[in-house]
């Protein structure tokens, strides 16, 4: 396995739609493999592959690996990853849930954002099987995430126009200072 590069804004791959998978193989498996590895890393607790800038529907995730309490600092969580391909949202529930969310391709931006609180999702697993999850709270949240950034979305199109502005002016702005140093 190895680390992927995680792309940011104002990245403009990040606004791109993804292409549907066709067939999950070993390129893809090591793919998901290589996502994985680059999310714990990170560390996050979904990432897209369009952030590792390869435009195509498929996605990784683990909601309790961010969840680690202080006292338990040594111990390494135990891991429980979904790989989900072509994920589809096939319903979404009337009850909202509020979370603070941040992107690993919007670093050190944080924002509560409503979604919903439970969804059903469809998707193609790691061996290529049809399979339906009902996902709730933490998992709802970062599931409805991960989906948006296949479809060119992110979480600051949430907020207020003049809040997204704002964190878009930041991240051109770092990045011109970037190329200074450069
Ligand atoms: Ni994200």
């Amino acid at each position: 396995m190895s680390k992927l590069e995680i792309i940011t804004l104002p990245d403009p791959l990040l606004r791109k739609q993804s292409a549907k998978v066709e067939r999950v193989d070993d390129d893809l498996r090591r793919l998901m493999d290589d996502m994985l590895e680059t999310m714990y890393e990170a560390p996050g607790i979904g990432l897209a592959g369009i952030q590792v800038a390869v435009p195509r529907r498929v996605l990784v995730m683990d909601v309790g690996f961010g969840d680690q309490d202080d006292e338990d600092e040594d111990v390494e969580p135990e891991k429980d990853p979904i790989y989900m391909v072509n994920p589809e949202i096939l319903s979404r529930g009337t009850e909202m849930r509020l979370h603070e969310e941040g992107c690993l391709s919007i670093p050190e931006v944080f924002a509560e954002i409503e979604r919903p609180n439970v969804c059903q999702v469809r998707y193609i697993d790691r061996d290529g099987e049809m399979r339906e999850m009902a996902c709730e709270g933490l998992l709802s949240t970062v599931v409805q995430h991960e989906i948006d950034h296949l479809n060119g979305k992110l979480f600051i199109d949430y907020l207020s126009r003049l809040k997204r502005d704002m964190v878009i002016k930041k991240f051109v702005k770092s990045k011109k200072s970037d190329a200074v140093v450069a």
